[in-house]
Formats: structure tokens, C-alpha cells, sequence
């Protein structure tokens, strides 16, 4: 397969460090951070050898300007792009419903929804000009299962899910657009918003009795990115946690 260029957002942590690993071997990579540049500039290095080219590139996503950014330093740096993988992202805080703030919710939709869709909007010409060109949207199984004390959380992740399947339809057949739902992922997410006791209850309620890796969820993104006849398709990878 020819070098491909691959843009992973939030590429310095968790899941999105695992897809870039996932993907690195002969082909080149944008390793999007934004608070998390030394972990990044350490994945860099750690890359170095399996890529053609491996870049880092750090901007707030939760911004207009942040988004234009990082679009401007991949375009010129590249003249195309064959995979955007939308992985930033996060719950801000668990809240109640009566909690909801006008501030909660746009922050949690800027960081969930509006970054992804608007790094995809920038991304569209670089993407035309692909190999096979796709982009992963990394969801959650909180909007599939009405998750309480994560309402906005999984809200923004519906809210990513459905443009996943609108941009699928609209920019086929020249790009792909698919999504990945992780359920329960060890990763740093949990430390701030999942307290041990109920990530505990998650396992118990989880058929295959574990919480996920990074890596299993970096295997489906490389699959999304591989298959050429997927599009508009949301993979869950959550243990059973939630079935459809
Ligand atoms: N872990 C789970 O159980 C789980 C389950 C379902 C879905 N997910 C989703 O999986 C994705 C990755 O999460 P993770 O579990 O790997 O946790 P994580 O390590 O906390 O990763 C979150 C990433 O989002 C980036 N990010 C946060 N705020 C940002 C901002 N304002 N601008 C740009 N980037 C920002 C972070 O970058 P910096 O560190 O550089 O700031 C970080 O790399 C997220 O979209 C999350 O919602 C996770």
C-alpha cells in the first residue's frame, strides 16, 4: 500500500496514542495535542523510525481559531490528506440534569461535536485529494445508552454520530466517513470523572467482565481506515456493555 498520510486529533494520550502507533509503520503522521505536547513529542520520537514523516502539532480544538490552526500547519506541510481520525475529546465533569449550565453544554458540545466537525469541514479538500480517503469520528457508548450524569457528554457524542452518517452520505463516494463507539477504555478519562466504585459497577454490568484497552479500540479504527467498502457505519467496541 502507498504511504498514506494520517491526521490523529488528541494523538499525545490514550486512545489516540495507540491509533497513531496502530498506524505509524510507512506512512506519515500529524500527531494533534493540545495540553499534552510532551507526551506527544515523546510519541514522535518513539515513531521516528516506523514513519516516512511524523509531525506534532498542538492547538485547542474547543476553538475556531485552534481548528484553523491545525488545518493550516497540515496543509503546509502536506498537499493531501487520506485519513482524519477525530479522537479529541472528553467529558468535561459529571452533572445532573438540574445542573446543566448554558456553559456546560457548550463546552461539552465544542469539545465533543463542533471540533470534529469542523476540523472534518477544513479537511475536506485535503481529503479529496487522498488515497481511499476516510475519517474516523471516536464516539462513546454513553449516547447509546442514556447514560445519567453524562447527558451532555453523550449528547454531543449523538450529535457526532449522526453527522457521521450525514457527511457519509454527502461526501461518498469520494470520502468515507465512519465511527468507532469505545464502551469502558482504560485510559486517563476515567481518573477525573469515574470514580473506582463505579467503574467497578461498569465491569460488573459488562458481559465480558473487563474494562477495554486502547488497542482494541485502535485495531477497529485501523479497520475503518483499511476497508474500502464501509461508510457511514459506527462500530461499538464496549464488551457487550451495550448491544444493538
Ligand atoms: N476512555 C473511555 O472509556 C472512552 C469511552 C468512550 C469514548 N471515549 C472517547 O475517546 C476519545 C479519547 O479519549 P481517551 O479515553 O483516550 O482519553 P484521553 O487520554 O483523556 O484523551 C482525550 C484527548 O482529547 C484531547 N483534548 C481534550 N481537550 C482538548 C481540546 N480542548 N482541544 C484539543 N484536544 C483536546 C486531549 O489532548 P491533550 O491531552 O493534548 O490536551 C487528549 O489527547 C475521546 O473522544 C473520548 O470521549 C473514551
Amino acid at each position: 500500500m502507498a504511504p498514506r498520510t494520517i491526521l490523529v486529533t488528541g494523538a499525545g494520550t490514550g486512545i489516540g496514542a495507540a491509533t497513531a502507533r496502530r498506524v505509524a509503520a510507512g506512512n506519515s503522521l500529524i500527531l494533534h495535542c493540545n495540553n499534552s505536547k510532551d507526551e506527544a513529542l515523546e510519541l514522535q520520537e518513539e515513531l521516528r523510525q516506523q514513519c516516512v514523516d511524523v509531525i506534532v502539532v498542538s492547538a485547542d480544538l474547543m476553538t475556531e481559531t485552534g481548528c484553523r490552526a491545525l488545518v493550516e500547519e497540515v496543509r503546509g506541510r502536506f498537499s493531501a490528506l487520506d485519513a482524519l481520525v477525530n479522537n479529541a475529546g472528553g467529558m468535561i465533569e459529571r452533572r445532573s440534569v438540574a445542573e446543566l449550565t448554558w456553559e456546560h453544554l457548550a463546552d461539552s458540545f465544542a469539545l465533543n461535536t463542533l471540533s470534529a466537525m469542523r476540523v472534518t469541514a477544513l479537511c475536506v479538500e485535503l481529503l479529496r485529494g487522498g488515497n481511499n480517503p476516510c475519517v474516523v469520528n471516536v464516539t462513546s457508548i454513553a449516547m447509546r445508552h442514556g447514560a445519567p450524569s453524562a447527558t451532555a457528554y453523550g449528547a454531543a457524542k449523538a450529535a457526532l454520530d449522526s453527522f457521521t452518517r450525514g457527511a457519509a452520505n454527502e461526501l461518498a463516494p469520494d470520502i468515507r466517513v465512519n465511527a468507532v463507539a469505545p464502551g469502558m477504555i482504560d485510559t486517563s478519562f476515567h481518573d477525573r470523572v469515574t470514580p473506582a466504585e463505579k467503574m467497578a459497577k461498569f465491569v460488573e454490568n459488562t458481559p465480558l467482565k473487563r474494562v477495554g484497552t486502547v488497542q482494541e479500540i485502535a485495531r477497529v479504527v485501523e479497520f475503518l481506515l483499511d476497508n474500502e467498502f464501509i461508510t457511514g457505519e459506527t462500530i461499538d467496541c464496549n464488551g457487550g456493555l451495550s448491544m444493538r
